[in-house]
């Protein structure tokens, strides 16, 4: 039986992942640790929790003593970091937190890690690894930087990061790459392109345009709206992950993405369109609309979800322009490509937000509104 640490497993992919793993392997055990930040909600893994297969605990990836503790009692086989600070607009507001959780914090688990995992030295001095280990890295596309209209991300591009967050996360994988190049940890990084789907905090674009479109409310779009970023739906992302930590090799980088490419423009309309169709087709979605008009008919209007709600605002400060990976390599070394298109991914993740609006209130009933204000104004 093999134990995980994954960290970070109360948010949005880490959650989605625990999920993957728990449903496709029965022999495995699951510990989460995740400090439950403004993104991270319990409820999400509420039903996964068991104590037997899954365990929570609650705490700070930084936390020496905590990590030690946990990998002497659990004996963990992998490690799968999730956690860290994710959105870019928040670094730019409080990058020091970004140093903290995303460098200082894997860094940390790095430390942790070797600490339990070496059983000695060769003759040379290098450590000697527990069979079968691998510390795993969540690392991002924007490592690499922002493209032109042309060319993809491999993972021989020069990392070089732009934003508070995608230089922490730089940094991070840096590190990764030194105990491995310094002590022969046996570590793999994934760089993965934008996520969607399930889970997701609506601090984000696609959440957030959901959600304010529920609400009738504007849709703000950066500068012009032509920003491209490359969208895959999250399984594919677990699914890509979890390859990589059982048949990857150690020491290697995978980059993985779908080849979806869109402009935030695109990606706003089609989500209007999305939902506008899918409460057209289904009127039992309409129900779920904050913003109730009713038609002389007595049928709940729909069609002022249109284009018009589109609003654009100031453009993000030192955004970047286009995000595009290259999944050459995982796709020949270890055949992932992504399975599910956008267009059924999008119909999916609106179809889950109309079902799960509880979840919603739950994970924006705190701080987010004053987040929301402060990013936005009154919008
Ligand atoms: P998220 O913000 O939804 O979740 C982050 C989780 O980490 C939360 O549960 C939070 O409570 C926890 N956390 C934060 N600080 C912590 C700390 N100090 N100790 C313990 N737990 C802490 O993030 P996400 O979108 O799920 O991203 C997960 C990982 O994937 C991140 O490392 C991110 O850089 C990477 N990634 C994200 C995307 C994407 O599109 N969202 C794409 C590529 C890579
Ligand atoms: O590329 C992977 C990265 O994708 C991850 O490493 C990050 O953790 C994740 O947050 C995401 O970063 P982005 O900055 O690309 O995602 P976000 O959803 O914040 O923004 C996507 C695009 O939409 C970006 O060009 C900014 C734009 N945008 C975003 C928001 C929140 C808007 O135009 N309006 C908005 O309100």
């Amino acid at each position: 039986m093999k134990t995980y640490l994954v960290t970070g497993a109360a948010g949005f992919i880490g959650a989605n992942f625990i999920k993957y793993l728990l449903k496709r392997y029965d022999n495995i055990r699951i510990v989460v640790l995740d400090a439950l930040t403004y993104a991270g909600n319990l409820g999400t893994i509420a039903d996964d929790i068991d104590n037997d297969r899954c365990i929570f605990v609650r705490g700070d990836i930084g936390d020496r003593s905590l990590a030690d503790e946990l990998f002497a009692r659990y004996k963990f086989d992998y490690v799968v970091n999730f956690a860290a600070e994710s959105h870019v607009d928040r670094s730019i507001e409080n990058p020091q937190l970004f140093l903290q959780t995303n460098i200082l914090g894997t860094q940390n688990l790095l430390d942790a890690a070797r600490r339990s995992w070496v059983t000695g030295h060769d003759e040379t001095g290098y450590p000697l690894w527990r069979n079968g280990v691998r510390f795993h890295q969540v690392s991002t596309d924007e490592v690499y930087g922002s493209l032109g209209a042309e060319g993809y991300f491999t993972e021989h591009t020069p990392l070089c990061p732009h934003s508070p967050y995608s230089a922490s996360k730089t940094s991070a994988d840096l590190f990764v790459m030194a105990y491995r190049d310094t002590y022969h940890m046996p570590v793999s990084i994934t760089r993965c392109s934008n996520n969607y789907g399930p889970y997701h905090f609506p601090e984000k674009l696609i959440p957030l345009i959901i959600k304010n479109i529920l609400e009738g409310k504007s849709l703000p779009v950066y500068g012009d709206g032509s920003n491209v970023r490359d969208w895959l739906y999250v399984e594919d992302h677990c699914k890509a992950i979890d390859l990589v930590i059982s048949q990857g090799r150690a020491g290697e980088v995978y980059n993985v993405g779908g080849h979806n490419e869109k402009t935030n423009l695109e990606i706003v309309r089609l989500t209007i369109a999305t939902i506008h169709r899918l409460m057209e087709s289904h009127p039992e979605y309409r129900k779920v609309l904050k913003k109730q008009v009713i038609t002389p008919d007595g049928d709940i209007d729909i069609s002022w979800i249109n284009d018009s709600l589109i609003t654009f605002v100031k453009d993000r400060l030192g955004h970047d322009q286009r995000y595009a990976i290259d999944p050459t390599k995982i796709h020949n070394e270890l055949g992932w490509v992504p399975e599910t298109t956008f267009e059924v991914g999008i119909v999916k993740t609106i179809e889950w937000y109309l079902n799960h609006q509880d979840w919603v209130e739950e994970v924006t009933s705190g701080e987010y509104q004053k987040y929301y204000d402060r990013m936005y104004g009154n919008r």
